[in-house]
């Protein structure tokens, strides 16, 4: 079903994220034929440009960026559709002519007053952004139309700018208009998370420390800071990535069942898992947490630079490009059970995957062959690249000795769906919408992350790392992310 008549005003409108990836997405909407006839998109922007020049430059975009052959005739038919307004962020005045802008859009395009703005800049404007919109009275819902807004990530630096920042918009917009973005909850394989769970019975009743032994979240990159250097040095590996896309899978795979796929039924279920997450102390920070900044290597057959030796890097930076910690669930499900999670850039292949390890049988029947040890079974969902899901048997090995091998049940979503190539940011656009934020963080949700990660950063500002850079470009990371595990008797599955 395609949305209802609505336009979409993109602030940030000449940046990367509108061309890479808001841009091909809504394109991909059209296609699929999930945007309304009554529909337009308005972009927002410093950059002063005519109307024409912004339709040109979006049609090079689109043809350079476009996850499929780009169809001339629909290109057309949405260019059309393109408005463009220049400006700075923070002046009134902009406003009364995106007011004046939009009133003529709805005359022209039958778009009905419903707006959903899409906040596509830098944080730094959030807050602006939308008191000027409050006053603009663009945010007001009345006469049977809604107005919606996404904000982007990061949202805050902390728990205490988090905080706050919530609390200013919700000076202006009530939080069913409020759509804080995790594109990493637009991924697929990241929503089969919860079929895989609740669709299926076969694994729900061993998803537990009964039967679990620990489970690893892995979310690793090739690439390095690609120019964004400024915006790292202030954010690095906790904020930019665990604090949000690797608290998403791990409240994915460790919430209770919600009572529905509603919103705040799904939501209520990651608060309350977040909750229970064994509050860091400072000496846990130390034994249980482990940072990393890359220096010279190689990746992909390509030498990388160090961190430090990126544009706009300090030369002693000590942000962190990579970050590894175990963390432990406070509740009747998982008490006990460690999880161990890492991200990093510049590591030495890009994967994302959660591997859950199950508890070993009592190998007694095998206590007299020559089999020295039983591998366990493991659980492999691989968010990407290389979609899919995989089981790890132990399985005999044909021969008259008893021997015993480790062999894989794969399914690949290639095999079974083909591959529909898509940007993740379809689903978040549509969904916001026709309103619905189960995919979206409330702000409980997104504060909770922050106050988990609140001491690692303290102690870690506290204590500048001496040993930066700890890791070559290329690698899988200091070496003292594979003493976390060894230190409990396991391994990283991925990389040793
Ligand atoms: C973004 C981070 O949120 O996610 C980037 O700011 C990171 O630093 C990116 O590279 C990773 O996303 P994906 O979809 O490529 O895994």
């Amino acid at each position: 079903h395609s949305a209802g008549p609505c336009t979409i005003v993109i602030f940030g409108a000449a940046g990367d994220l509108t061309k890479r990836l808001l841009l091909p997405a809504l394109y991909n909407l059209k296609r699929s034929n999930l945007l309304p006839q009554e529909f337009a998109i308005v972009g927002v922007a410093h950059t002063p440009i005519s109307q024409d020049d912004f339709r040109s430059k979006l049609n090079r975009d689109i043809h350079e960026f476009a996850t499929v052959a780009v169809d001339d005739q629909l290109w057309q038919q949405f260019e059309q559709r393109l408005y463009y307004l220049s400006g700075e962020f923070q002046d009134a005045k902009m406003y009364q002519q995106l007011h004046n802008l939009l009133t003529q859009v709805d005359q022209d395009c039958g778009t009905q007053g419903n707006y959903l703005f899409y906040l596509a800049t830098s944080s730094n404007f959030f807050c602006d952004i939308i008191a000027q919109l409050g006053a603009a009275g663009l945010v007001q819902e009345d006469n049977g139309h809604w107005r919606r807004v996404i904000i982007e990530k990061p949202f805050g630096h902390d728990l205490e700018s988090a905080r706050s920042l919530n609390q200013n918009i919700s000076h202006v917009l009530k939080e069913s208009q409020i759509y804080r973005i995790d594109h990493y909850l637009g991924k697929e394989t990241v929503q089969n998370i919860l079929v895989f769970r609740f669709g299926n019975g076969l694994f729900e009743p061993i998803w537990n420390r009964e039967h679990i032994d620990h489970v690893q979240i892995t979310v690793a990159e090739t690439v390095g800071v690609e120019g964004r250097g400024n915006f790292y040095e202030g954010t690095g590996a906790v904020r930019d990535m665990m604090q949000n896309h690797l608290f998403q899978l791990l409240t994915m795979i460790t919430m209770e069942p919600p009572v529905s796929f509603d919103a705040d039924a799904v939501r209520d279920e990651k608060s309350k898992l977040l909750k229970s997450v064994q509050p860091f102390t400072a000496e846990m920070v130390q034994t249980q947490t482990v940072q990393g900044q890359y220096g010279e290597g190689t990746v992909n057959g390509k030498t990388v630079p160090a961190y430090r030796s990126e544009p706009r890097v300090a030369p002693d930076s000590t942000t962190e490009t990579y970050a590894a910690l175990k963390l432990t669930i406070d509740n009747w499900r998982w008490a006990g059970v460690p999880f161990y999670l890492r991200t990093g850039k510049c590591l030495s292949a890009r994967v994302t995957e959660v591997v859950v390890q199950f508890k070993q049988v009592p190998s007694l029947l095998f206590r007299d062959t020559s089999i020295d040890h039983l591998t366990p079974n493991f659980l492999v969902l691989r968010i990407q690249p290389d979609e899919g899901i995989s089981f790890q048997l132990g399985a005999k090995i044909p021969g008259p000795t008893m021997q015993i091998g480790a062999v894989k049940m794969d399914f690949c979503y290639a095999d079974y769906f083909g591959t529909t190539p898509s940007t993740g940011y379809e689903t978040l656009l549509y969904d916001c919408m026709i309103g619905d934020a189960t995919l979206f963080q409330r702000s409980d949700n997104v504060e909770l992350g922050w106050r988990i990660v609140s001491p690692i950063l303290d102690v870690w500002a506290a204590t500048s790392p001496q040993n930066f850079p700890n890791y070559t470009a290329g690698t899988w990371g200091p070496t003292q992310a594979d003493a976390l595990l060894e230190r409990d008797g396991r391994q990283w599955r991925v990389g040793t």
